[in-house]
């Protein structure tokens, strides 16, 4: 389980995340929405332990990140792909990918290409392997950083708007690699704001308003009328989304 157990978390005087609690369980898909500057890419900060929390507790399969022995224990469960592509730009894609396992996994090199070449191959790029990311469309560097994370085999993979910074045709490329991942059963913490993409993939829908988790519904719930749409806050963030 990924437990946030009454997070606060403030920078200065501002209080950004104000007692959050949530939990996912393993093969669930939860998407956060809510509103910019709403607290959602501080919570994925505070997952990776990036964050000091001014309370609460945030635990990995039970390793508690805020521990500094048992943060790294921790962060191996857990997967990030970042808003901004964050490859490493003098390395190539396989490079990117198999840097990780290979300096902390320990995995052998052969066997640490070989993963990242298949991983490659499931996001079809399978002949950009050499590439670096300057060489790199953007679709296909965010599908680069979701091999990235893969190759660790995290337990969770945790999404902080993989699609925001990309054109409607790279954005289908990416969340086609994304609904994959989802039926295969990866578990997964969604933060976006493809909201009919959310409605397909997700079991959960939560609602950040102003650093507080406001609604945690299934999706069918969360749109529902008398739902999650029955909050005032909900409903005018979902009708200021609508493309239309
Ligand atoms: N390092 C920081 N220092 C000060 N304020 C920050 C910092 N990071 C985020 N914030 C503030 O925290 C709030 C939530 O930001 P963020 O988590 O990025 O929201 P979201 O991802 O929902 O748009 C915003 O008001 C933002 O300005
Ligand atoms: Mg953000």
């Amino acid at each position: 389980m990924l437990k946030i157990e009454n997070v606060h978390k403030a920078f200065g005087e501002v209080t950004v995340l104000d007692g959050v609690d949530l939990t996912i369980a393993p093969g669930e898909v939860v998407s956060i929405l809510g509103s910019s500057g709403s607290g959602k890419s501080t919570l994925i900060r505070c997952i990776n332990g990036l964050e000091m929390l001014k309370s609460g507790r945030i635990t990995v399969d039970d390793f508690d990140v805020s521990k500094p022995k048992e943060l790294a224990e921790a962060r191996k469960r857990s997967g990030t792909v970042f808003q901004l592509f964050n490859l490493y730009p003098h390395m190539s894609a396989l490079q990117n990918i198999t840097l990780a396992p290979i300096e902390v996994l320990k995995m052998p090199r052969p066997e640490a290409e070989a993963l990242a070449r298949q991983l490659l191959e499931s996001v079809g790029l399978a002949d950009r392997a050499n590439a670096y990311p300057a060489q790199l469309s953007g679709g296909q560097r965010q599908r680069v950083g979701i091999c990235r994370a893969l190759a660790m085999q995290p337990r969770y993979l945790l999404l902080d708007e993989v699609t925001s910074a990309l054109d409607p045709e790279m954005t289908s490329e990416v969340l086609a690699i994304l609904a994959k991942l989802a039926a295969q059963g990866t578990t997964m913490l969604f933060v976006t704001h493809e909201i009919e993409f959310a409605r397909e993939i997700s079991n959960r829908i939560v609602f950040l308003d102003k650093g507080r988790l406001v609604v945690d519904l299934p999706t069918d719930r969360f749109f529902a009328a008398d739902g999650g749409r029955a909050q005032p806050r909900v409903a005018q963030f979902l009708s200021k989304m609508r493309k239309d």
